[in-house]
């Protein structure tokens, strides 16, 4: 799994430039356009949280759990719809971002709540964190399917029966390469090269291969009451990301600014704010290595 100095790494460095481009408790997960690009990313990202709220029966009164809530987009809904969020997150930015807001947030690793750390739920939501539970030395190590089986234990712990879960994850596309041609020395406009580039963001994470390894792993708990593939809109939403990153913010400029000595020095840094790793993002879902799944599970 990746841990919490991996998800520093990850999500700290980028806090305050995410923050002012997507705003304060912004979403950091793909939008829900339904294929409808004339939506704009606010639009498309309220299209989700809505979606979620029916799908999961939430309303006034509903306690949820957030496992991997980011700068607490899915909290600030759920408090504007009069129902009662928890969220945990592995990243000091995101929780002192989510406490600011006035959102209940702890660092907590979500994998280990069990109904004595915050009670049960009525339903629980997991946006983009699912990604992160396995390392690839644990898929070497033949131990993804057993820590993906755990996850759907302890969420099925928190819940009633007919108590839903919604999950929402990237995973390896049917393009998927052999995991040994994964190379930054591959050829620049090979699979095996932009999924290096692509895995240079997020150091510790193997992703789960296809839909049909998170509906086996979730079998033994749930069923699956709603599943579809948001590879399209992922990437819009990543190109939309870019968007915003680039458009003008004194206080953001200021902050890039302020980067640049650290840019001079620090190749790390040069390669985590290059377009490169952005297009490597987008090719990797264009060319469906990677893909993307939304499911509405219901516990049995
Ligand atoms: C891509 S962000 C998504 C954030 C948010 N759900 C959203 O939609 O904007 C992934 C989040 O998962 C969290 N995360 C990853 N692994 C976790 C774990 N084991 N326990 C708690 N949070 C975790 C990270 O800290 C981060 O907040």
């Amino acid at each position: 799994m990746a841990g919490r100095e991996e998800m520093d790494y990850i999500y700290s460095l980028i806090d305050r430039i995410f923050r002012l481009s997507i705003g304060e408790t912004g979403d950091f997960s793909g939008a829900m356009y339904d294929g409808d690009f004339r939506m704009t990313l606010e639009q498309a990202q309220d299209r989700k949280h809505r979606f979620i709220a029916e799908q999961l029966r939430i309303g006034p009164g509903t306690k949820v759990l957030d496992m991997g809530c980011g700068w607490g987009p899915m909290l600030r809904f759920l408090r504007d719809v009069g129902a009662k969020g928890i969220g945990v997150t592995l990243s000091q930015g995101q929780a002192d971002a989510c406490r600011r807001a006035g959102l209940d947030v702890a660092i907590h690793d979500c994998r280990t709540i069990t109904a004595g750390t915050f009670g049960t739920f009525d339903a629980v939501v997991s946006l983009g964190a699912f990604e992160h539970f396995c390392s690839m030395e644990e898929w070497r190590a033949g131990k993804q399917d057993e820590i993906y089986k755990s996850f759907f234990r302890t969420v099925a712990d928190l819940l009633p029966t007919g108590g839903r879960l919604y999950l929402q994850t990237m995973v390896f596309g049917k393009n998927m390469v052999d995991a040994d041609q994964i190379d930054i020395r591959a050829p620049r406009d090979s699979n095996g090269h932009i999924l290096a580039v692509m895995g240079r963001q997020f150091p510790g994470s193997w992703l789960p291969y296809g839909d049909g390894q998170i509906e086996t792993s979730a079998g033994p708990c749930f069923r699956t009451i709603f599943k579809s593939s948001g590879r399209l809109d992922y990437i819009e939403t990543i190109k939309q990301w870019g968007r915003h990153y680039r458009s003008f913010d004194l206080r953001k400029y200021a902050f890039y600014l302020s980067l640049i000595p650290r840019y001079i020095v620090s190749k790390e840094l040069r390669q985590r704010l290059s377009r490169d790793q952005l297009r490597a993002n987008i090719q990797c879902f264009e060319r469906e290595v990677l893909d993307h799944y939304r499911f509405v599970f219901e516990k049995i």
